[in-house]
């Protein structure tokens, strides 16, 4: 397959609503990651998502929305889910919730679950995309399950671990903004429970809800979400966190202090979380056992240091 090459303007959002309609797989921007998106209400479609990035089929899959209205018609949202909403959306923040049985969503997005997760991005070309093309798009992070997450296009299409050829297009709006993943809440046992770190910090979610999260055991042997598979998001080369400096022969990356592979040279964890993922990639491409500098877990801190613990794991 040829990986058509969109750009964000009216004819390469129409071209990418034509593929969707079409069953097709397109990678689309939004302001955490890019997405593999396809017809959340199309089995077929769905199951091309999975192929594409060889993702182990028990991973449900997020549904993307322009509207809060919209999510209304495919889940129920309890109040606490109504003012994370109307705080957080549109943004980098999912929610799992129960899945109204009205909703026409095929199986294969919530991976049989009665709950659904659903996010309604901030950036506005997958908002544009999103009220043309009228409908949910489930859209995991567009890499081969397992590896780095995609911020770039040019991430999408890179020859390792990316898509080219394995998807119908990709829809370059250049740059993610935050960086890393969406943060996931659900509902476990009627508690707000967070089921992944990401793009808006637990502090901020806590301070809207007035009250403390439960956090889901991230090592359990029934992961909620791949964020909790212990390997994820991992660089070929093998990960040493909280290095101070960097041994003999290692590729050094630095925090709060100006360097080759800094991921803030001002300590700036926003800066850092936007700039996570490329320069992994970077560090990889040196073909050397990668150090990373100690990172504060406050804040996005905390998605930071999930994606780093995550990429320093044991590989299966
Ligand atoms: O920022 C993001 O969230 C990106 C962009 C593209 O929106 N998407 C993303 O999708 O990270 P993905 O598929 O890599 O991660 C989706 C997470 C998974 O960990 C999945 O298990 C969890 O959401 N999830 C989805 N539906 C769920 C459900 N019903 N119950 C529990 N977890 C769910
Ligand atoms: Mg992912």
């Amino acid at each position: 397959m040829q990986t058509e090459r969109l750009t964000a303007d009216n004819a390469g959002l129409e071209r990418a609503v034509e593929l969707l309609r079409a069953g097709e797989t397109v990678a689309i921007p939004t302001e955490t990651v890019y997405g593999l998106a396809a017809d959340a209400c199309n089995g077929q479609a769905v199951a091309r998502i999975y192929a594409a990035k060889d993702r182990p089929s028990f991973n449900p899959l997020i549904a993307h929305l322009p509207s809060i209205d919209a999510a209304r018609k495919i889940a129920y949202l309890p109040p606490q889910a109504e003012k994370l909403a109307q705080d957080f959306w549109p943004g980098a923040l999912t929610l799992v919730l129960p899945l109204l049985e009205s909703a026409s969503v095929s199986p294969l997005v919530t991976a049989g679950l009665n709950t659904i997760g659903l996010r309604i991005p901030a950036n506005p070309v997958a908002h544009d995309l999103l009220s043309r093309f009228d409908g949910p798009l489930a859209a995991p992070s567009a890499n081969a399950s397992g590896r780095i997450s995609p911020t770039s296009a040019k991430h999408v299409l890179d020859r390792d671990g990316g898509l080219d050829g394995r998807i119908a297009a990709v829809l370059d709006a250049g740059i993610c903004p935050v960086g890393v993943e969406s943060t996931i809440i659900g509902w476990i046992d009627g508690r707000a429970t967070l089921l992944r770190h990401g793009g808006i910090p637990r502090e901020s979610i806590e301070a809207s809800l007035g009250q403390e999260l439960a956090i889901a055991n991230a090592l359990s042997d029934k992961p909620n979400a791949p964020g909790q598979l212990l390997s994820h998001y991992a660089p070929r080369a093998t990960l040493r966190l909280n290095a101070h400096a960097a041994n003999q022969g290692e590729t050094y990356i630095d925090f709060a202090a100006p360097g080759p592979l800094s991921l803030s040279p001002t300590g700036d964890l926003t800066e850092a979380a936007a700039k996570l993922f490329d320069i992994l990639r970077q560090a990889d491409h040196f073909g050397r056992p990668i150090a990373v500098a100690p990172i504060p877990e406050s804040g996005l801190g905390a998605a930071i240091n999930d994606r780093l613990r995550r990429a320093a794991a044991p590989r299966p």
